[in-house]
């Protein structure tokens, strides 16, 4: 099943999704939707669990529990990911291969059609700023460098979805404000953007908003309509009144 672009389609529906590691559990029922043509915030301290569900979207993972489906379709399914562009949070690029060889592998693992690679691979270095360090060692880059080059993977089969796990770390002011730049325009293209962060500030860039903690959603909504829930301006604000919410809860409803 194909979305059609229509903002209020979801494009990624959780139901009930649970996921541990041995003895940690790292999502606990989690149920979400995720319209399409938005930027999808992923909020949560380290460890809340917010890789976990990406690389459950992405097909990464599977759940030991619930379901993930991504443009209708259960996950993990091999045809889905080729409509997923997915930038993972550690470095996922070969540091001794050059940055034209590392997007000519990312095109044959997305079957981006010979005859058109070359011109994409010229078009999408030239938009993250790397034409003139196409053929030099991925070693050889900066750290601002190698997130472009990993965006610039991401991108080159103009998946529809697009599932970035925290693209902004680490980056300058400038290049941060360049990347989000970037993501709004993408949706305003009818793609669909989860990204992960633990910035609030970054929040407020996103259409919509996952609060996650230990495992848990928190709390799902629009910046403003989180602030109006919560009565605070400042999204950590809101973020720590849900979380206290939470964990003061009566029992039984406490996790
Ligand atoms: N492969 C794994 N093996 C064991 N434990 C894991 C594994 N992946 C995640 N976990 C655990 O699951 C929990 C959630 O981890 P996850 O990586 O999803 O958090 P996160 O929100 O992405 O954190 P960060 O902001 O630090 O990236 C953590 O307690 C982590 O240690
Ligand atoms: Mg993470």
């Amino acid at each position: 099943m194909r979305q059609k672009g229509n903002k209020t389609d979801a494009i990624v529906q959780a139901d009930q999704v649970s996921r541990s590691f041995g003895s940690i559990v790292a999502l606990e029922h989690v149920s979400l939707s995720i319209p399409s043509g938005r930027i999808f915030g992923l909020l949560g301290p380290s460890g809340s669990g917010k890789t976990t569900l990406i690389r459950l979207a992405a097909g990464a993972l599977s759940p030991d529990s619930g379901t993930i489906r991504v443009l209708g379709q259960i996950m993990p399914n091999r045809e889905t990911t080729a409509h997923i562009g997915y930038m993972t949070q550690a470095a996922a690029l070969y540091p001794d291969l050059s940055l034209r060889e590392n997007l000519n592998f990312f095109g044959a693992l997305y079957d981006v059609p010979t005859g058109e690679l070359r011109a994409r691979i010229e078009e999408i270095t030239s938009e993250v700023g790397l034409f003139d360090r196409l053929d030099s060692q991925l070693q050889t880059f900066s750290g601002g460098m190698r997130q472009r080059a990993s965006l610039a993977c991401a991108l080159l089969h103009r998946p529809e979805l697009l599932i970035l796990d925290e693209p902004t770390v680490g980056l300058d002011p400038v290049l941060r404000r360049s990347f989000w730049q970037r993501f709004r325009e993408l949706a305003d293209q009818g793609r669909t953007l989860i990204v992960s962060s633990h910035i609030m500030d970054e929040a407020d860039r996103c259409d919509e908003l996952a609060f996650l903690r230990d495992g848990r959603l928190l709390a799902t909504g629009s910046p403003d309509a989180l602030r109006a829930q919560t009565g605070c301006q400042d999204l950590e604000d809101a973020f720590l009144a849900l979380a206290d919410a939470l964990t003061t809860a009566p029992s039984g409803e406490r996790r």
